[in-house]
């Protein structure tokens, strides 16, 4: 069945303020955002309309309870001048897993890849061509009952606001092994793009950022002796140029897109992939010999961001110059080089939204 949306425009563009050479990621958002909400068990009433404040009850469930989840993708232009996305529907199916696991429901693919492309579309002009620049792109669901009991919400919305952006890390990040608190652990939410995941970071990180350091690598919830994923990325070490260790999707960290575009494309070019339990002290012994000749970290908002050093019980590892790495390099090349169109798409990954 076609899905009609309702198309309310601004009645005044904020795109002559927004200076497309000089974007802080996260600050600047586009005129239009997408709204669906979930009422009497069905999905009504999609609507674009001005991107602004919404209103919302103070009892709401995802306000206190964190029943809510979001999604990151990006919007690119080709030379030619079309809208691109870059694997949609990874976005999709990873989405209603976070729903499942957070007892919230699912949203149609259909629905979910009209509303998106509707509103792409319409803030094309708002996607940034600077090198490493994109219209970030940010899904999300939140319970909206309008009450205070735990239970799973019966009325929720979804909605996509676009923002434009740079990478979201300007240049090469200094991180710290984590070996107090815990991100996941069996049986929790790790997988899941659950607004709680990324709550529960921010006091680690803000501790890790008075030692000097960027960011954390979490560990294992039950030892601290294996590396999951840093705060923002999931993670890649690289040894001796050939071999690639990252960890393996246990259900404790985020399946990324950019995480398995990677792992493709080094495939391709002939990387030993290891995708495994990964142990802090390998990490270190490989980064202490030199054998780890380039590590980073993955996501859609990072692209590949990469690591400068990795801080461990007090000692900082330091990693070779970020300027001549050669695996990190060059999947930055190939993979923004898809992703706009610059470079041949072998796994069609790019959606042209002409
Ligand atoms: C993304 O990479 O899209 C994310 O959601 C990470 C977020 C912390 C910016």
């Amino acid at each position: 069945m076609a899905i009609s949306i309702k198309i309310n425009k601004t009645q005044q563009s904020r795109i002559d303020q927004c200076d497309f050479e000089n974007i802080e990621f996260g600050k600047i958002f586009s005129d239009h955002m997408f709204k669906v909400d979930f009422m009497d068990g069905k999905w009504q009433n999609p609507q674009i309309l001005p991107y602004g404040p919404i209103l919302m009850a103070p009892s709401i469930s995802a306000l206190h309870y964190g029943q809510a989840i979001f999604e990151g993708m990006k919007a690119f232009k080709n030379p030619q001048g079309d809208a691109l996305l870059f694997r949609p529907m990874d976005n999709i199916v990873r989405l209603n897993e976070s729903a499942l696991r957070m007892g919230m429901p699912e949203i149609p693919e259909e629905l979910f890849m009209e509303g998106l492309s509707t509103l792409v579309s319409l803030e094309k002009d708002w996607i940034p061509t600077k090198e490493g620049s994109a219209l970030y792109l940010r899904p999300f669901m939140f319970a909206t009952d309008d009450f205070v009991g735990v239970r799973p919400s019966n009325n929720y919305s979804f909605i996509i606001f676009c923002c434009p952006v740079n990478s979201y890390y300007p240049k090469p990040i200094k991180v710290l092994v984590e070996e107090k608190f815990v991100r996941a652990s069996d049986g929790m939410a790790g997988f899941a793009k659950a607004a709680g995941n990324y709550g529960i970071s921010m006091l680690p990180t803000m501790e890790a950022k008075k030692k000097g350091y960027d960011q954390i690598i979490w560990t294992d919830g039950r030892t601290h002796e294996h590396v999951e994923e840093s705060g923002t990325t999931n993670l890649f070490f690289i040894i001796n140029d050939d071999t690639v260790w990252t960890p393996s999707l246990d259900g404790n960290i985020l399946r990324g897109v950019t995480r398995d575009s990677c792992i493709k494309l080094l495939k391709q070019r002939g990387l030993k992939i290891e995708e495994r339990r990964i142990s802090v002290s390998e990490v270190i012994e490989a980064a202490k010999s030199g054998a780890m000749t380039d590590c980073f970290g993955t996501g859609t908002a990072a692209i590949i961001a990469k690591i400068a050093g990795i801080g461990y019980k007090g000692v900082d590892y330091m990693l070779p110059d970020s300027e001549n790495r050669v695996i990190s390099n060059w999947i930055y090349k190939t993979m923004y080089g898809i992703q706009t169109g610059n470079h041949q798409d072998d796994f069609n990954w790019v959606v042209n939204l002409k």
